[in-house]
């Protein structure tokens, strides 16, 4: 039954320079690869490009590396890849540096001191100017989730309100600040950056859903103060210097009754929850209890790294949904557009265009501080891909279309609260779980769309053109260019690749990959010279098993989009997966994250399930751990 999109795969590799090229610098250093913005200031040029390769050499020249299926890190020949801030390790605050213990018997008041579980998103902000800017910098990351078989000394096997704190204490946040000589990196300690954010940590409401009466709770009769961030999955930077972290699948968080709402039962409310049980220690998360509460979740947080003062603020303008990431371009006329996939089953793809123009820093205002707000107004839009090729840009505008009264959306508030209703209601496309997404130098956006086996189940959608198969192990990859710019209300798209395995005799399994086999891709990251580094996430209880036997463990690959080849990089150990990717302005320090190695299908339901399929990093207890990846001869990473 697959349809034919040969057509549409063709024109994969065809890209067009000459179309909507990003060739201006001043726009270009606001991509996502641009690291030059936060090396030289806001408005400055792509200092250091010219060094970061020979003029017509091959984009990526690396030796590409086998399948992995050891526990340890493998890149290629001629790198090095130094572990650093591992799981536990204290971030560096004066006075409040307690060591990590092997057998898991830190308190939930250490962890509040400690680096946080589970990394994912990162990014390096550098801390001085010039060369040094490679050498000192902040590493801002994410910690999704735990793994409370490991976070305990005892795993589940009893379970209470302290441990209910550890996992919040190790959940949100770190920022931490760090240092390179002589090819190596050393967090410092103490350092005024170092910050948590928890679970617990005050937050500002802000844009159209503050103050909404489906914010407000017993606890904040305001709707604008709300506590802690959850499951911080994928991240983005702003052209003013701050860092988006986005509030992944935060549902399973939450219990809800024996009875639910609509609204409770279309962002997956369950009874119980998926496991965490947080809501037997602490109400605030028992939604029988607390309805509004699961609405203070899903949304994208903005942290000035910079200003260890700053509250950290959601940015409710943008949407509530399972945000992967928040991806930020430019146009032409200066105003932010930030694109967001929703990884979940059947969900969206989103992009935000910001009312107001960026300003840049004056002599009393940092950038950050000029921008403050300007992510709370503007027009938010649910991507359509039509069959042809062609998509549109669906506004979620209160009054506009089916978002009206007579159809229950009482405001702009409600609109973003329930975005997936409003979405639904505007027949938006119904994706194979978008992930991270990021743009080339043409101005192509990547997004990951890592699988989705339920396209064939009873009562779901079926195939369309943009998720063409109809049970999708692999994932692919989808990119779309604006019509116009970066806020175009149209846009045309194609596959970039389907993942898959050549050898596979499923056809839907095969995919069309020229170069290394890789299988749900997840991160996404375009480096300063536009390599589209590629970072899977095969779940641990598929991983090695039918589709995915051949797939080795999790994997980073590196494409060249112009040519559509893609090469293995790096593979990880036993049980992890790859996320989160960042670098130093010159492109000789790379920085990813190893998240939940060893990581045992059944630990959470089941206590006494093994968790030793891996040692990493420090053959002991398993620990989520930042990865520097660096040329042994000092050379730019990739080439
Ligand atoms: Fe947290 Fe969608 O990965
Ligand atoms: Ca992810
Ligand atoms: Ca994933
Ligand atoms: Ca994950």
């Amino acid at each position: 039954m697959a349809k034919d999109f040969s057509l549409m795969e063709n024109s994969n590799n065809s890209t067009n320079p000459s179309i909507h090229d990003v060739s201006d610098p001043a726009r270009r250093l606001f991509m996502r690869g641009g690291v030059a913005l936060a090396a030289g200031g806001l408005f400055s040029g792509l200092s250091g490009c010219a060094s970061m390769g020979m003029p017509g050499a091959p984009l990526i020249s690396f030796k590409g590396i086998p399948i992995g299926t050891q526990d340890r890190i493998v890149v290629p020949e001629g790198y090095t890849a130094q572990t650093m801030a591992p799981w536990g390790d204290p971030i560096g605050l004066a006075g409040n540096m307690p060591a990590f213990k092997g057998d898991a018997t830190n308190t939930a008041a250490e962890q509040e001191a400690q680096i946080g579980m589970h990394h994912d998103g990162i990014h390096y902000f550098p801390l001085a100017e010039g060369a040094e800017a490679n050498k000192r910098g902040l590493l801002v990351m994410n910690h999704e989730y735990t793994d409370d078989g490991l976070l305990h000394a005892d795993g589940m096997k009893t379970w209470n309100a302290d441990k209910v704190k550890k996992a919040q204490a190790a959940h949100g946040v770190s920022v931490i600040e760090v240092r390179e000589t002589a090819g190596n990196w050393e967090v410092i300690r103490p350092s005024r950056f170092a910050r948590r954010f928890t679970a617990n940590t005050p937050m500002t409401i802000a844009g159209p859903a503050a103050g909404h009466a489906m914010m407000r709770t017993a606890a904040d009769a305001t709707g604008t103060r709300s506590l802690g961030t959850l499951n911080n999955c994928g991240s983005g930077i702003t052209p003013w210097g701050t860092y988006l972290t986005c509030e992944e699948n935060f549902i399973g968080y939450f219990s809800g009754g024996d009875t639910l709402s609509e609204h409770e039962r279309r962002w997956g409310l369950r009874k119980g929850g998926s496991g965490y049980r947080w809501h037997e220690h602490d109400e605030r998360f028992d939604a029988t209890k607390n309805p509004n509460e699961p609405n203070r979740f899903g949304w994208i947080v903005e942290i000035d790294p910079m200003d260890p003062t700053a509250a950290p603020i959601k940015r409710t303008a943008m949407g509530r949904a399972a945000h992967e990431g928040a991806t930020v371009a430019v146009t032409k006329s200066g105003h932010a557009v930030v694109y967001s996939g929703e990884d979940a089953r059947f969900e969206y793809i989103y992009k935000f265009v910001s009312e107001r123009k960026i300003r840049p820093a004056t002599a009393t205002q940092t950038a950050a501080q000029a921008n403050r707000n300007l992510l709370d107004d503007g027009i938010l839009y649910v991507a359509k891909f039509n069959e042809d090729g062609t998509g549109t840009w669906l506004p979620l505008i209160h009054g506009i279309g089916k978002l009206t009264s007579a159809n229950g959306f009482r405001d702009q508030g409600d609109v973003v609260i329930r975005a997936r209703q409003a979405s639904d209601a505007l027949g938006a496309t119904k994706m194979d779980r978008p992930e991270w997404i990021d743009i080339d130098k043409q101005g192509w956006v990547y997004c990951t769309l890592t699988n989705n086996s339920n396209r064939a189940g009873a009562n779901q959608p079926t195939i369309d053109a943009a998720n063409p198969r109809a049970n999708n192990t692999m994932g692919n990859i989808i990119r779309w260019k604006d019509t116009g710019d970066f806020d175009g209300d149209t846009f045309r798209w194609n596959h970039f690749v389907l993942a898959g395995d050549p050898q596979n005799s499923r056809a839907d399994a095969k995919g069309n990959i020229k170069g290394d086999m890789f299988a749900c891709p997840d991160g996404l990251w375009t480096d300063a010279r536009g390599v589209l580094w590629i970072q899977t996430d095969m779940s641990t209880s598929n991983m090695g098993k039918d589709d995915l036997a051949r797939m080795g463990h999790n994997a980073m690959l590196a494409a060249d989009v112009t040519t559509g080849e893609i090469r293995r990089f790096l593979t990880g150990p036993a049980g992890c997966e790859i996320t989160g990717a960042t670098g130093t302005p010159d492109g000789k320090t790379m920085f990813i994250n190893i998240q939940h190695p060893g990581e045992s299908p059944s630990e959470r339901s089941n206590p006494d399930a093994p968790t030793a399929v891996s040692s990493w990093p420090f053959n002991s207890r398993p620990r989520s751990a930042t990865v520097a990846i660096r040329r042994k001869d000092g050379a730019v990473v990739g080439t």
